[in-house]
């Protein structure tokens, strides 16, 4: 039942606004041979015998970026991934794979070192572990004091346990945080992979886990992403933030979900309980994410499935940004929806009743008993608490309540309570998310570039519209990798224009901008909106405020080239014609792409010098790519100009001057009895035969109107049928933008 609702939800959804925005197709998308063309994509080209790109570590000082994959780490220049890689081979021992088959696990070749962590430890050194063959390890990686050492070894004889922080089955997800030289993990401690915790092991604090087997503190979770948060400027008070997705508690019945987003989040100097909870948190608490859309008809579809969290720092340290993209649960529907939070509405969540159940079949409502001092969540020795010291020195109701009471009541909403982009009756979903806020003329816009599990990302601003509503719009769609696979794992780095995007099977290094496909008009330029170029009065550029200079053209709140481009629409307007011939009684197809998809197209014909909307009686069927005028007679020749409108600019993107031949005179001519073989057109092109020679006038015929008109027909065919990059480029972009 749930189903058919869900589907009637995302049928109505598809119809009603999200599907038919046009905005949601992408203004430019590139093909991955498209992309390398532009030269802002280097793709990762050394090979060896590795799998599963996941984890990816920036190191701003360095330069470097930290890659992890099966049996490898390598350190990679942010500037160029190609150049000079230093890389280290770490697999598992034979002994350790031969003991890994022979309990079965390693079906398809799990029984490998697959790189799980890399985190800084020091300003010398890395701590990376691996799944080490179903046996997880932990190591150093001396990466030297500065990049110019090319310094980047395992220290040499050292290895410890990896439990606890590195996941046995490489098919598991994982998180982990190093803070104080403690790391923090979210991770399945065990070879069984039953046992997922929060887990703190290295370091002088006692270790620490979440309660075991208690499906009210995790139940089945995935790990997506971990944060460190401060609440206030006492540092005792700081907490780490989780992300994570888990199966509901009581899933199955009454159309509730199976899966529900999550955040979670413990003190960092939680060391336990003293009598109960002892080496467990005593300040683990968490709480719904929601992200839905309410249909027309008031019916609410969820996104509940988390798959990527990005968080954007602001000046205030203890209020990041919190964006996370979600997919529809299961696998019928593809609905994809990208939801923000504030630090803000999360805490309030957690200042707000605890969830309570009393038995087996009541219902979850608000606890409205009393709440014991230290109030749940709060952490040892920080602004409210100042006289404990430990979490050792919490009662034992304190203790006991929160270990029964990890689930707040109220879950988070996100800002304005809905998404900011959302996606549904599209053939693919968003796996990964990274926001770069960008600096433009005319204010400072925030960014997204959303992996998809068709191996592209899209560059996707969201512009306020009016105080409540914002709208959003696709930039570009481009494909990263080479042979297509779903995006893993996307770090941006601002300070250097590039995003890093990884795969299964690959690493694509890609600039986060390349101004000049939009067009090589300045209202091209402007219309796109991208606050990463604009206009500087001769091309399509990267626009940085630093280089700020006066002629720099861009309009990225209104898009408005008749006000941005004032002067250099005129230009533009010198449209070339050209020249199409069509037969008596067959059709023509008139070419007219708009460079977006977001434009409206509208014919004129004109005839006698008068131009009016195109209006024939035998008909006209409307494309992406262009008109078709069936059976076309001798009134239809004359000159169509095709006009594109996009935000309110109209301009003539096509004017094509059609001639119409005679029926009869083109028979006579394609008929297998003309003389000369030679002048015969070429009507039937495939496999081509040579271009016809450019002299157009047959010596024999007398140059009269018609058979000069045939002539250039003939030319003219032979251009169209052969294959142009050109045109194929154009149509490839205009077929991409129709999902
Ligand atoms: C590549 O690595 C896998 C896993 O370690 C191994 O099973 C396979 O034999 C290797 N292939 C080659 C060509 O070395
Ligand atoms: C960093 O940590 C490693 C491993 O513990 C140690 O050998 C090294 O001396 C440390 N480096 C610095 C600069 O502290």
């Amino acid at each position: 039942m749930a189903t058919v609702q869900a589907f009637l939800v995302l049928l109505s959804l598809y119809f009603c606004c999200l599907h038919g925005n046009p905005r949601s197709a992408p203004r430019v998308y590139l093909s991955f041979k498209e992309l390398l063309e532009t030269k802002t994509i280097r793709p990762f080209s050394f090979s060896f015998n590795t799998s599963d790109y996941r984890i990816l570590l920036m190191d701003q000082d360095q330069g470097r970026l930290y890659l992890g994959s099966r049996e490898y780490v390598v350190a990679l220049d942010m500037h160029n991934i190609n150049k000079e890689p230093l890389i280290i081979h770490w697999p598992a021992t034979a002994q350790r794979k031969g003991e890994c088959r022979m309990t079965g696990k390693g079906g398809q070749g799990e029984c490998a070192n697959f790189i799980r962590l890399i985190e800084p430890w020091n300003r010398t050194h890395l701590y990376a572990c691996g799944t080490g063959a179903y046996k997880p390890v932990c190591t150093f990686i001396n990466r030297g004091w500065r990049a110019e050492e090319y310094l980047f070894r395992l220290v040499p004889g050292y290895v410890e346990s990896g439990k606890g922080k590195c996941p046995y089955d490489p098919h598991q997800e994982n998180v982990a945080a190093l803070i104080n030289g403690n790391l923090y993990a979210g991770v399945h401690v065990d070879f069984m992979g039953t046992d997922p915790a929060i887990f703190r092991t290295l370091g002088d604090r006692p270790a620490v886990r979440t309660e075991q087997y208690d499906s009210r503190w995790l139940n089945e979770p995935v790990f997506i992403q971990t944060h460190q948060i401060p609440d206030s400027s006492e540092r005792n008070d700081d907490k780490l933030y989780f992300f994570f997705r888990e199966k509901t508690l009581d899933a199955g019945g009454g159309g509730s979900p199976s899966v529900l987003a999550r955040v979670g989040r413990i003190c960092l100097n939680d060391d336990g309980g003293q009598r109960s909870l002892v080496n467990k948190w005593t300040t683990f608490l968490k709480a719904r994410l929601v992200c839905s859309v309410i249909g027309d008809d008031g019916v609410e579809t969820y996104f509940d499935e988390m798959r990527d969290v990005f968080i954007q720092p602001t000046q205030d340290e203890r209020n990041p940004v919190v964006y996370a993209v979600f997919t529809t649960a299961g696998s019928v529907f593809r609905g994809s929806a990208v939801c923000v939070y504030s630090m803000a509405d999360i805490r309030n969540v957690f200042n707000g009743p605890f969830s309570h159940k009393h038995g087996h079949n009541y219902q979850w409502t608000p606890y409205t008993g009393k709440i014991p001092y230290p109030r749940p969540g709060t952490c040892p020795g920080g602004t409210f608490t100042p006289g404990l010291r430990s979490t050792k020195e919490f009662s034992d109701e304190a203790v006991n309540f929160v270990r029964a009471h990890p689930l707040m009541y109220h879950p988070v909403y996100p800002l304005h309570k809905r998404p900011l982009v959302v996606r549904t009756g599209v053939d693919y979903r968003f796996t990964t998310i990274a926001v770069d806020l960008v600096d433009a003329v005319d204010g400072r816009y925030e960014v997204l570039f959303l992996g998809t599990d068709r191996g592209t990302v899209q560059k996707v601003i969201v512009l306020p519209k009016d105080p409540s509503t914002t709208e959003e719009l696709t930039l570009e769609e481009v494909e990263v990798f080479r042979s297509s696979a779903p995006v893993k794992t996307m770090k941006i780095s601002s300070k250097r224009q590039q995003l890093y995007v990884s795969s299964e099977r690959g690493l694509t290094q890609v600039s986060l901008h390349r101004c000049p496909v939009y067009g090589k008009a300045c209202s091209d330029c402007c219309l796109a909106r991208d606050p990463y170029c604009a206009w500087d009065g001769e091309s399509c550029s990267a626009f940085t405020p630093a280089t700020k200079r006066r002629s720099r053209r861009q309009d990225i709140k209104h898009g408005d080239p008749l006000r941005q481009c004032r002067g250099f629409n005129a230009k533009e307007n010198r449209l070339k014609e050209t020249v199409q011939f069509g037969v008596e009684g067959s059709s023509a197809f008139l070419e007219c792409q708009p460079r977006s998809p977001q434009a409206t197209v509208k014919w004129l014909f004109q005839k006698d010098g008068k131009r009016k909307v195109l209006n024939r009686d035998a008909g006209v069927v409307k494309t992406g790519h262009g008109v078709l005028l069936k059976s076309l007679a001798q009134s239809d020749s004359g000159l169509y100009h095709c006009l594109a409108t996009e935000n309110k600019f109209k301009h003539t993107v096509a004017r094509v001057a059609l001639r119409i031949l005679d029926r009869e005179i083109v028979d006579a001519l394609t008929a297998p009895d003309v003389p000369s073989e030679e002048h015969r057109p070429h009507l039937h092109p495939y496999p081509p035969p040579p271009p016809p020679p450019p002299q157009t006038v047959p010596p024999q015929f007398h140059p009269e109107p018609e058979v000069r008109l045939i002539n250039q027909y003939c030319q003219s065919y032979w251009q169209q049928i052969q294959p142009s990059q050109q045109s194929k480029r154009t149509s490839r972009r205009h077929v991409a933008s129709h999902n």
